[in-house]
């Protein structure tokens, strides 16, 4: 196909949280982390605050994160200037006086914050909050997480495979379709703003031996509810029961690492099997992962094409269609909104 006319507009999503880590990888030293094509550096202080500077020494360029931590500020490798967790720098070694620092001497700071085990950081002033999923920080819920799972290929991609109904049976027979039952039930989705929101009672897959992670107590052709709201840009909060007292809420966020890579994040919370090793669940969602990246990563070109002139779209791929359609609605794909 020719290039697509609407992508993802890395500028607007600037002003979106993203996940960059998970959070309990982020510790006293500094770590490189990298969103939308911008190099960071994110560390945490002696009273486990977060910070997130921009990973490019104003002197030559060189990456903060190969430096360390010291008094709570970041050394540069290279010839030693120390920046403050605001990026002004304020040491400057090499001057017989290291504190006449020129006004210029700073990198960019980006705002961060620590939710649901997460590390989330906007470039520019979110316009919108995290989505509130209570569940996750009950302590009563069984709160597992898994990934990052780290593909070639770009968020909006991964994303659209979270959502998409169509290819369980094919992709995931046995573990989250039954392909004797191929048929994608009706559904409708009602987008409020950044947020799209719809339903769908669909086949479950038959009780699996080598991963019994779901709740259905039903084994002959089980069904499992869905409740999904569709954060945009790139976070999914999926809650499921499957008609008795079982609940499972799946936060889905992709990173969009540049327009080739991203890495999913996947937070689970269950009110059932709270003596079940995380490893379960975990194997169970590698697992998944692993079927779908082969085949997203295949996909061409690699950015969701949110032109609905672009692919080909049937009634089952009502989300999908709703999904490029807001993105382009609140400006976060390129181009025009096609009626
Ligand atoms: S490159 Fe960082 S101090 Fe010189
Ligand atoms: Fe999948």
């Amino acid at each position: 196909m020719n290039a697509p006319t609407a992508i993802p507009d890395a500028e607007a999503l600037r002003a979106c949280w993203h996940p960059v880590a998970f959070a309990d990888s982020i510790g006293s030293e500094p770590v490189a982390l990298k969103l939308l094509d911008e190099p960071l550096v994110g560390w945490r202080d002696g009273d486990g605050v977060p910070h997130v500077l921009s990973d490019l020494c104003i002197h030559r360029g060189t990456a903060l994160s190969l430096g360390r931590i010291v008094d709570g500020q970041i050394v540069c490798p290279y010839h030693g200037w120390h920046y403050a967790a605001d990026g002004a720098c304020t040491r400057i070694p090499q001057l017989s006086d290291p504190t006449r620092v020129p006004a210029k001497a700073r990198v960019a700071r980006f705002a961060c914050q620590d939710r649901y085990g997460l590390l989330w950081v906007a470039l520019e002033d979110a316009r919108w909050p995290l989505p509130e999923v209570g569940e996750i920080e009950d302590p009563a819920s069984n709160v597992v997480t898994a990934g990052p799972y780290r593909w070639n290929a770009d968020a909006s991609r991964q994303l659209e495979n979270f959502t998409d109904f169509g290819h369980f049976p094919w992709v995931h027979p046995g573990l989250l379709g039954d392909p004797s039952r191929p048929v994608v039930p009706e559904h409708t989705v009602d987008t409020d703003g950044h947020v799209l929101r719809y339903e769908v009672v669909r086949p479950e897959a038959p009780p699996n031996d080598d991963f019994p992670v779901f709740g259905n107590e039903v084994t002959v052709e089980p069904e499992r509810h869905n409740r999904y709201q569709l954060h945009l840009h790139y976070t999914i909060v999926l809650r499921i029961d499957w008609g008795g007292e079982r609940r499972m809420v799946y936060l889905f966020a992709s990173q969009p690492i540049s327009p080739e890579r991203c890495a999913g994040y996947v937070v689970m919370a269950r009110n059932y099997d709270h003596d079940q090793p995380p490893s379960v669940l975990q194997e169970f969602e590698d697992t998944i992962f692993n079927q779908d990246q082969v085949v997203v990563e295949s996909q061409r070109p690699e950015q969701v094409p949110f032109d609905l002139a672009d692919e080909l779209h049937m009634k089952f791929d009502a989300v999908a269609v709703a999904y490029r359609r807001a993105m382009r609605t609140q400006g976060l794909a390129t181009g025009a909104v096609s009626a």
